[in-house]
């Protein structure tokens, strides 16, 4: 009962996560690629922002089909990015700033350079055969009906064994066969290979996708993405978590986030449950759905405010004292936070500050995505020809090239939603490349890097570098920021969102914190909900100082009160 309505203090609840997408972040050597070497360059700028954990898009050797997310050596530094002593000194100047290091464990699926798939490839009696899924074609056609993640089957046919291989990615990534004992072996071996270096912890990719129900059956959908009923969530999923868990995880004082792609929040509780002994974390996707066309991954949708709370709210309340959340705005898959949450054009900065008052005042650890802590936005794609992501260019060619949709239809939607609008290089200051690189980047700068970078942020006390400092800051001097309990008040307002927290811990006074957040572009009438009685004292806002009572609040205005 006791740990039931207290939360055991950790680390990693308390921690602020940033994630480094590395080709993107900062390039040493002019190749127009981000390295290591380049964020050896900037671990002093990290620490100046406050940040615990660094968590490192995947850095492993890749041909780089899906950037990095397809890896054809696991224990081994992409060649663009530098050396396993780079790796080593990187990770000795994260430990040696008190901070830590994330690893992006991707092993739902491998490069189809990986050797174990060149072994599998070469014959359908190589021991490696089963490290993947094969299957014979059925009616001259694909084994079963599931689409891939990234346009089209998710089944590729191999000429040389007359056999299929499953790929819910590209056909560049392979799917792991998680049935298959050995292969669960060698991904246990390879973390602790991980760990044995020095590395503090996994976010681990689509960890929802491992177990595929036996007999692959055909999906129950006709358009989108069809079999997924199969494979999120699958049967095996949890055993297999447990497995990893009580083989490699338990014996470390790491950290764990599985992104889950399907995940409710029933299965959330199981899979970051207290004591079910699986990870610590999950990354959810309820409020990515939000503003998505149901019909339509690339359409977009205007979200109600009290939709956006709701999504959240139910998190804190159904997670509370059973499973921690992760918290996040945007990572390298999605849209910029204040393209599309915010506004990011007059309130650039106003809007992205709120924004952020909110991920650092709920329970949970927070994620910051590179480029987020000086409010960089979404950026400029004219043609097709801009676009780097394979996901972008498999469905250009599924829609327009073969499927003669609309091409300025679906390039407008593409503009707001690539991931590519994540993965545009840093910007570090106004000079050429914008300091990322001396030579062309491998992805064009945003234009309005003149105006937004690192160099103009540290000039700025108002910036939201500075801001986001704070937040930090305050975050980590008050654990009821962390730890307290959540409440929503006036649900159905359409513009702001209210909130408070509270901190009761033996023989410790009741901490309380309330939060009040315009979401809105124009001024709005915040009534003082009448539980929030008593004093209390401004702690942190976007706006000047106000007291705690009713009255008008400015566009996107943020203001964090602690009752005294
Ligand atoms: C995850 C990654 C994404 C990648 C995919 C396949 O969703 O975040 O970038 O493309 O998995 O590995
Ligand atoms: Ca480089």
């Amino acid at each position: 009962m006791e740990d039931e309505k207290m939360e055991e203090h950790t680390w990693w609840k308390e921690a602020v996560v940033y994630q480094i997408y590395p080709r993107s972040f900062k390039d040493s050597n002019g190749d127009g690629i981000g390295d290591l070497r380049g964020v050896i360059e900037k671990l002093d700028y990290l620490k100046e922002l406050g940040v615990d954990v660094i968590w490192m898009s995947p850095c492993y050797k890749s041909p780089n089909d899906d950037n990095g997310y397809d890896i054809s050596d696991y224990r081994a530094i992409m060649d663009e990015f530098g050396t396993m002593e780079d790796f080593r000194e990187m990770l000795e100047g994260i430990h040696s700033r008190g901070m830590k290091l994330l690893m992006d464990l991707v092993v739902n699926h491998t490069s189809d350079e990986h050797q174990w798939f060149v072994e599998s490839r070469s014959s359908k009696d190589n021991p490696y055969r089963d490290y993947y899924i094969w299957r014979d074609p059925k009616d001259g056609k694909e084994p079963n009906n599931w689409t891939s993640y990234f346009s089209g089957p998710a089944w590729q046919y191999d000429e040389k064994t007359g056999q299929y291989y499953l790929h819910l990615f590209s056909k560049k990534q392979p799917d792991l066969n998680w049935e298959n004992e050995t292969v669960r072996r060698e991904v246990y071996d390879m973390m602790k290979f991980w760990l044995g270096i020095g590395c503090d912890g996994f976010r681990m990719d689509v960890a929802s996708l491992y177990s595929k129900t036996p007999g692959l059956p055909d999906g129950k959908g006709t358009t989108g993405l069809i079999g997924h009923e199969y494979y999120q969530n699958g049967p095996r999923i949890h055993e297999f978590l447990r497995e990893m868990n009580r083989e490699v995880l338990s014996h470390y004082d790491i950290m764990t986030v599985g992104e889950m792609s399907g995940v409710t929040i029933d299965e959330a509780i199981k899979y970051a449950g207290k004591k079910r002994r699986e990870l610590n974390m999950v990354f959810q996707f309820d409020q990515d759905a939000l503003d998505h066309d149901p019909d339509d991954k690339w359409g977009r949708r205007a979200v109600p405010l009290p939709e956006l709370k709701k999504v959240f709210s139910d998190w804190q309340i159904r997670l509370e004292g059973k499973a921690w959340n992760s918290l996040y705005w945007t990572n390298h898959d999605q849209p910029r936070t204040v393209s599309r949450w915010g506004n990011d054009g007059r309130y650039r900065k106003e809007s992205q500050k709120m924004l952020y008052t909110m991920l650092m005042t709920l329970q949970g650890t927070p994620y910051i995505y590179q480029g987020e802590e000086i409010g960089m936005t979404n950026s400029v794609f004219d043609g097709i020809e801009d676009f780097d992501d394979v996901e972008i260019h498999n469905c250009w060619k599924e829609r327009v090239v073969e499927g003669h949709e609309d091409p300025e239809a679906l390039l407008k939607a593409m503009r707001f939603r690539a991931r590519d609008n994540a993965r545009t290089p840093m910007q570090w200051d106004d000079s050429d490349n914008a300091g990322f690189s001396t030579g062309k980047p491998w992805l064009k700068i945003n234009p309005n890097y003149k105006e937004i970078n690192v160099k103009e942020a540290l000039a700025d006390p108002e910036s939201v570098f500075h801001y986001m400092q704070k937040l930090i800051r305050m975050r980590k001097e008050n654990p009821v920021a962390v730890y307290g309990v959540y409440k929503e008040y006036q649900h159905d307002n359409e513009q702001l969102f209210l909130y408070e927290r509270v901190l009761e811990e033996e023989g410790q006074k009741a901490r309380t914190m309330y939060v009040v957040l315009n979401f809105s572009d124009h001024e709005a009438e915040f009534e003082k909900p009448e539980e929030w009685d008593g004093a209390a004292k401004y702690l942190i806002g976007n706006m000047s100082e106000a007291p705690l009572e009713n009255r008008t609040l400015q566009p996107y205005e943020a203001a964090v009160y602690l009752k005294s």
